[in-house]
């Protein structure tokens, strides 16, 4: 495709804009609305160190844990600032064709084009598996994420490996495989001088604002992307942070949230389909790919009820039709299906079988929690429908006790959050 009619501000789009603080926020994949109390333990305990400069010590300690979770030396990983900085360095490794399957991640398609790199999109039709064959033989580097991001596809291992090609280098994003039980498919154990695996930490623990990620791949290829990083990538708590998510209490501590994941998402594919969306599936990652003829319309509506979802037209290959949606507990869940059903309702002027027409919008869905489903989300809509009524703006609605402000998304944590890895 011809440099002029790639829409680099589509690339650039996340869902981190389309959640506005206080929104039921259903469009940022990340897990959770801190990160746990005893990671943040960790990370407080640390900052009496930040006088100083980040320790070798720690860097060391943070790239041994990290070897050992994956089976690999420390010598196979690179730290980095989110998984997003590994996508920045990849223009290093002086690819001359390189293939980005599609749907998928933006970020490194525009990485590599804003540092001149020649980019092939390879465009997946549904179900949007891998098509090996697909990938132009000549390309010198190919990326691609699995579990995919946003159509929750996770790719089989073989397929992955059927890319490998002398003189090509597979880059695999594993940003999300954290959040499957038992990591299945992954190339994050392979010592292998063609394959890069991304891990990132963002959104298992809840840490999008620290940055932290990491790469693992052999030794030469990683001194390569290194090559020109300032002195010192990595901050000290960010080195702690490392350290402590791969020890082996927190990827088990990991291991029980995925779990937990994938039992909501089969819930939650359920209720939306129950109102007339398109589910793709099978899904495996912490997020669902919807599709509706009114794709455009119906998010715009639910924005108005104080609920984000991610728009999906920004992924090449996805339409204004594709929607989505991280997944979240039964309640948060509820209001969003419900607020579904008021839009179907309004949109073709006939009542829906599931709803009360008295409700209020806003606190749909919440209305028939029991008491012990009754969470954040659903105090969250309460306290918005009480601004709302008394004319305060969102932002202006009281915090709730043991609630920070209304900028913290409370209504992502789930329950047992705060266990202990
Ligand atoms: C598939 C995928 N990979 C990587 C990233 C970036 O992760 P990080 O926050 O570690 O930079 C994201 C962020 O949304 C993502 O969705």
């Amino acid at each position: 495709m011809p440099e002029d009619t790639i829409d680099h501000a589509a690339l650039r789009h996340h869902g981190d804009v389309e959640a506005v603080p206080g929104m039921l926020d259903f469009a940022v994949n990340v897990r959770g609305s801190a990160p746990p109390p005893w990671l943040r333990e960790r990370l407080a305990a640390r900052l009496g160190d930040l006088a100083r400069y980040p320790a070798a010590s720690d860097e060391f300690r943070a790239r041994a844990a990290v070897a050992a979770r994956h089976g690999r030396s420390p010598e196979e990983v690179l730290l980095l600032g989110g998984a997003a900085e590994g996508f920045a360095l990849l223009p290093k490794l002086g690819s001359r064709a390189a293939a980005v399957l599609h749907p998928s991640f933006t970020e490194p398609e525009l990485a590599l084009r804003e540092a001149g790199v020649p980019v092939r999109r390879v465009v997946l039709p549904p179900p949007y598996s891998l098509d090996p064959a697909a990938v132009p033989d000549d390309a010198d580097l190919v990326v691609l994420g699995n579990p995919t991001n946003p159509t929750s596809v996770l790719h089989p291992a073989a397929a992955l490996h059927a890319l490998r090609r002398p003189g090509r280098v597979l880059v695999v994003d594993e940003a999300f495989l954290d959040a499957v039980p038992g990591e299945p498919e992954s190339l994050a154990g392979l010592a292998a001088p063609d394959v890069l695996v991304l891990r990132s930490l963002t959104k298992t623990w809840a840490l999008a604002g620290l940055r932290c990620g990491y790469l693992l791949g052999a030794p030469e290829l990683l001194a390569r992307l290194a090559h020109g990083r300032p002195h010192w990538p990595l901050g000290t708590l960010q080195l702690e942070a490392i350290s402590a998510t791969a020890e082996p209490a927190a990827v088990a501590w990991a291991e029980r949230e995925a779990r937990e994941i994938a039992a909501e998402r089969e819930a939650m594919i359920s209720e939306l389909r129950a109102t007339g969306l398109t589910v793709h599936t099978p899904a495996t990652g912490p997020f669902l790919l919807l599709e509706t003829p009114d794709g455009a319309p119906l998010r715009e509506h639910l924005a108005t009820r104080g609920i984000a979802v991610r728009r999906a037209d920004t992924f090449p290959g996805l339409t204004p039709g594709h929607l989505r949606v991280a997944v979240r507990a039964a309640p948060a869940v509820a209001t969003l299906t419900t607020a579904i059903r008021r839009y179907h309702a309004a949109a073709h002027d006939r009542p829906t079988a599931r709803e009360d027409p008295a409700a209020h919008v806003g606190a749909e869905g919440c209305e028939g929690a029991t008491a012990r489903d009754r969470t954040d989300a659903c105090a969250d809509v309460a306290a918005r429908d009480r601004a709302t009524a008394s004319g305060a703006p969102e932002s202006d609605a009281a915090p709730r006790s043991g609630t920070p402000n209304r900028t913290a998304p409370e209504h992502r944590a789930p329950a047992g959050r705060s266990h202990r890895p």
